[in-house]
């Protein structure tokens, strides 16, 4: 039987990692872990209970108390509530990226999705797994497409929800999250050296998925 590998994917907001991941992980028979949804868990709780955002200890107090769970229905719950639809609101969206800057809150997300990735077995997205979450994982993939190409992908996925949405606040939304998520000191977004790129901008889901399994076949 094939070896059971870590597959890290990296890359700027909407380029179309956790549509490709869940894929690739469901073909592998792998565990699909959405770390953003850890962070977006996060702001979450710090919006609902009121806490101070600009405290990075209250946060970080916050954090250690709450149980962040990612089931294998892409459900999330913290601390047993059921929030999968509640951390995609735009409310959530516009703090996430401050709520992720900070040292000591990634240091503590980090030890838990090194936790979720010991059995291996794992297809983990992001921004710093093949940097800093998985440094040894066999795959590592940065997606990238152009900003107008992102906006345009997540315009066409709320209206296809029939949730409101603006093609040009999205697009400063991304270009926003995009640029605190690369010019933060701690684990900012970044390809690791031995990450291979994919520019999705012209390709379908199935053709990064397909590249992506070709990869996995290489080490294999
Ligand atoms: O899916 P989308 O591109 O909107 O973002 P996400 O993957 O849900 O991540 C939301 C935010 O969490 C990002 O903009 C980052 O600020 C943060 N994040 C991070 O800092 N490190 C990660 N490994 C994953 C997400
Ligand atoms: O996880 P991330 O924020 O990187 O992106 P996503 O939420 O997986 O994808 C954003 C949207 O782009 C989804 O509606 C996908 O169906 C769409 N898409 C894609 O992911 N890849 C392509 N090659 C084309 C479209």
């Amino acid at each position: 039987t094939e070896k059971k590998i870590a597959i890290a994917i990296d890359g700027p907001a909407a380029a179309g990692k956790s549509t490709v991941a869940k894929k690739v992980a469901e073909k592998l028979h792998y565990v699909y872990i959405d770390t953003g949804a850890m962070y977006r868990s996060l702001t979450y709780k710090v919006l609902q209970d009121n806490i101070d955002m600009k405290d990075e200890n209250a946060v970080l107090n916050l954090l250690k108390k709450t149980n962040i769970l990612l089931d294998q229905h892409f459900d999330v719950y913290v601390n047993n509530e059921k929030i999968t639809a509640e951390i995609r609101t735009s409310d959530v969206t516009d703090h996430v990226s401050l709520i992720a800057s900070y040292p000591s809150v990634r240091e503590e997300m980090v030890t838990r999705q090194q936790k979720l990735a010991t059995d291996r077995g794992v297809v983990m997205d992001g921004r710093d797994i093949g940097t800093r979450v998985l440094p040894d994982a066999e795959v590592k993939v940065f997606l990238i497409a152009s900003v107008e190409e992102r906006a345009k992908r997540r315009h066409e996925e709320n209206v296809t929800k029939h949730l409101p949405s603006n093609f040009e606040q999205i697009k400063l939304d991304i270009e926003k999250r995009d640029r605190m998520d690369t010019e933060r000191t701690a684990s900012p977004l970044k390809k690791a050296d031995d990450a291979i790129e994919i520019d999705t901008t012209s390709l379908s889901i199935e053709d990064v998925v397909n590249k992506i399994l070709s990869l996995v076949q290489e080490v294999e």
